[in-house]
């Protein structure tokens, strides 16, 4: 399959025979990260810009990673230390960049949609690195390649994401991912953390955690998000991880050979017990290394697949 995209914004417009044509080229990329010198000379010449606006570890430091990985130029540009703070707005900050012939933008900001408006008005890919609480598409990539290495298939199995799903831009990319690729989704949370409608996404919708969690293949348990929390959308935190904490003892509903997710960053003691995080059927830290290859394999096939793959 060649790629026909320019961006990747969201995991909504791409089909199944998409996401797994990223899955199986991250496959081909993994292997590059074991080898005593981990680069590739896939993306060599090319310049990639990473734009965040919003604090990030996991991904920004991934794309960081896998684009050295293939060989491209990175570029660092922090909203703090740039001409935004003087005023200048996100389009002419891009078509300052675009004059010096970047590639490729990896945008994170707060807000939903400005990588979709950033995209329309430049000839480089972009890619969402999250927005506000729309998407997070090479976060459910990363999920779906964990969950497909770890079970051996996506479809079939019983999903259940319990938490914050209002404010997740992780779980509806999840839930587009997911439910593309024939998964059955459960999702938990009390009432007020749950959008109106959200069972047209195609998702089962639970507000008791014992009963999402009953026959369970995965559990993904989603950061309760406090930084986006306006009103007072659960009585205290102790009560919320009372009723929606995911511990050990809760986890014995789910299938014993259930795996255990988190896109992090986690909240010990609030939504998942440490027992869980650190035990033996958590792969958060397998979540954490796919990140890398699915960001090298979304990095590549945006850029045209031209260059040459790891051989
Ligand atoms: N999962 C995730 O997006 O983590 P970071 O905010 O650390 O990038």
């Amino acid at each position: 399959m060649s790629w026909k995209s320019k961006d990747l914004l969201t995991l909504e417009e791409l089909s199944a025979g998409e996401i797994a044509h990223v899955l199986d080229t991250a496959s081909s990329f993994k292997e590059v990260s074991t080898r005593s010198v981990k680069k590739v000379p896939a993306l060599r010449g090319r310049t990639v810009v990473l734009f965040f606006h919003e604090p990030s570890t996991r991904t920004r430091i991934s794309f960081e990673l896998a684009a050295k990985r293939l060989s491209a130029d990175i570029l660092n540009v922090q909203a703090a230390s740039s001409s935004l703070v003087k005023g200048e707005t996100l389009i002419d900050t891009l078509k300052t960049l675009e004059s010096m012939t970047i590639d490729a933008l990896v945008v994170r900001h707060k807000s939903s949609g400005v990588p979709q408006m950033l995209a329309s008005v430049t000839k480089a890919s972009v890619i969402n690195a999250g927005d506000g609480s729309h998407e997070h598409p090479t976060q459910g990539l990363l999920d779906l390649f964990t969950i497909r290495e770890r079970k051996g298939k996506i479809e079939g199995l019983t999903v259940t994401i319990v938490g914050d799903i209002t404010h997740s831009r992780v779980a509806r990319s999840n839930i587009y991912g997911l439910t593309k690729l024939g998964a059955r989704v459960r999702l938990c949370a009390p009432p007020t953390l749950l959008p109106v409608g959200i069972e047209k996404m195609g998702v089962e919708v639970y507000h008791d955690l014992d009963k999402a969690l009953e026959g369970a293949d995965v559990v993904y348990v989603l950061r309760l998000q406090l930084e986006r929390q306006k009103n007072n959308l659960f009585p205290t935190i102790r009560e919320y991880s009372m009723t929606f904490g995911v511990n050990n003892e809760r986890l014995k509903r789910a299938r014993k050979d259930a795996i255990v997710m988190h896109p992090g960053p986690m909240n010990r003691g609030v939504e998942i017990s440490s027992g869980v995080a650190d035990g033996s059927q958590s792969v958060i830290d397998d979540q954490v290394t796919n990140g890398v290859a699915v960001r090298m394999a979304v990095l590549y096939l945006l850029q045209g697949e031209t260059n040459e793959k790891p051989s």
